[in-house]
């Protein structure tokens, strides 16, 4: 089994971001689960002080980074750069052990949203995470409705979907089989 985390850089309720992170969970092969986090808003202001007594939401969030086998991260633009919350969040986890080397799609809903995508690859990589080329995939929603079911209803917006999930999932299940032979 495969477990995936997604993250959506966005705190609106009708998020573009967030959708396409839902269109993408009804889009994973049998033996996949996306796992939604929800609390980005809730965390407090990253303070290195406070690495030695973290406070239980920061220790849930790098758990439940720990245990999956690959992050979805689909984060919106605001003034060119990174939403606050969102970076807050990136913050916390650059003192996570699970971090390093843990596979990442990129999606992005809006072709405009060019620097926030470019400074989030930046930061990632800064961050040692495996962002995988072919999982960082632009979808075009500007302007367009964007519930998750409409989503998945456009064929270009689904395969642009299924792409980028075959691209994070193959080499996670690859390194699953070698974990095993090396049993
Ligand atoms: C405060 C603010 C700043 C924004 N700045 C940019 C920007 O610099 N570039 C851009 O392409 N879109 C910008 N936008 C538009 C958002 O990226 C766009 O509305 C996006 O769909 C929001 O994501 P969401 O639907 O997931 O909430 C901005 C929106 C807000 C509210």
């Amino acid at each position: 089994m495969i477990r995936l985390l997604s993250l959506s850089g966005s705190l609106r309720s009708a998020s573009s971001n967030t959708h396409a992170l839902f269109a993408a969970a009804m889009l994973v092969p049998h033996g996949v689960v996306v796992e939604t986090y929800g609390e980005i808003g809730k965390l407090p202001h990253f303070n290195p002080d406070l690495e030695g007594t973290l406070p239980e939401s920061i220790i849930d969030l790098r758990a439940r980074v720990g245990q999956a086998d690959g992050l979805l991260i689909s984060c919106p633009e605001y003034a060119r750069g990174i939403p606050g919350s969102f970076k807050n969040m990136l913050d916390w986890l650059v003192g996570s052990t699970d971090f390093p080397g843990k596979p990442v799609a990129l999606l992005n809903t809006s072709p405009r949203a060019s620097a926030a995508q470019a400074a989030l690859k930046l930061v990632l990589e800064t961050m040692s995470a495996t962002l995988i080329p072919g999982a960082c995939v632009t979808l075009d929603l500007l302007g367009k409705q964007t519930d998750p079911v409409a989503i998945v209803n456009d064929p270009v917006g689904s395969e642009t979907l299924r792409q980028a999930l075959r691209a994070i999932i193959d080499p996670i299940l690859a390194q699953q089989a070698e974990t095993l032979r090396a049993r």
